[in-house]
């Protein structure tokens, strides 16, 4: 199956995409250095580098994705717009970028979409017509109509062989069923995936290829030696991360 990729960024989405039988032939990504990482990485795929708002770029990624019956569309639009009703003032733009996906799958029409974004995307509204409107409603009203199937879930990506707590949501919208989740996997520690390597301290580097040890201060030294297995260092109850006044982070 061929698809398309909005918000491409330089790929990491579409990483493991091709062990699904998806290739990603035609890609958008608005920034100039990461369109290229992206086509350095992706020799083959056609990427549109540019505004996706912007009439003729938009057209191009359409067009092209037509040419090539791109039939699976991934998007991953910026979260940093993310604000909960009532608060929201006014339409902030980064927001409605997902309009441009939605107008995109409108006329592309591809069997399978997959929308990613962080959590908070559950609880988000855009101005639409002039009205406040949850995205996910917004997303509902125009998709459903065509006959797709919209099944919002929270995915955290420790739950599926990845040694790292991640939430995020994911719109997994089928023309063909109700497109669900594989069943969760077993849990896997950092210490699975690393014990292997030899032991380094901070800024030492071996002869393994890639692997290094970042330059940590002695506060995140502390925390970082302190953290037992199978737990993040916010729940250590004395060496905390803290900062810099000396309180508590609550959040990493
Ligand atoms: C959350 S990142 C996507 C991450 C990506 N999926 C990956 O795997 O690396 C969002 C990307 O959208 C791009 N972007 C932001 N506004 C855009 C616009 N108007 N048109 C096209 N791309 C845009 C940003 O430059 C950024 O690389």
């Amino acid at each position: 199956m061929k698809g398309v990729s909005l918000f491409a960024n330089v790929g990491i989405a579409e990483t493991y995409i091709k062990q699904h039988k998806i290739e990603i032939v035609v890609a958008n990504e608005l920034l100039d250095n990461r369109a290229k990482f992206y086509q350095e990485m992706h020799k083959k795929c056609e990427m549109i580098q540019g505004d996706i708002t912007n009439d003729d770029v938009f057209s191009r990624v359409l067009s092209s994705a037509k040419k090539h019956k791109c039939d699976f569309l991934i998007a991953t639009p910026p979260c940093q717009g993310m604000s909960i009703a009532g608060r929201m003032q006014e339409d902030d733009p980064r927001n409605s970028l997902i309009k441009y996906v939605i107008k995109l799958a409108c006329e592309l029409q591809p069997t399978n979409i997959l929308i990613e974004n962080v959590p908070k995307v559950l609880k988000t509204y855009l101005i639409h017509n002039g009205t406040q409107i949850k995205i996910t409603d917004y997303i509902k009203n125009e998709l459903e109509p065509l006959g797709y199937i919209i099944n919002p879930v929270v995915v955290d990506a420790s739950d599926y062989a990845t040694p790292q707590s991640r939430k995020r949501a994911i719109y997994l919208i089928s023309k063909v069923h109700k497109w669900e989740l594989p069943p969760k996997q077993e849990k896997i520690t950092v210490r699975d995936m690393i014990e292997y390597l030899p032991s380094l301290e901070s800024g030492e580097a071996s002869p393994v290829k890639f692997h290094r040890a970042k330059v940590h201060n002695d506060r995140h030294i502390s925390f970082l030696k302190k953290t037992p297995t199978g737990k993040t260092a916010l729940h250590n109850k004395i060496h905390y991360p803290k900062k810099v006044d000396g309180t508590r982070i609550k959040r990493l």
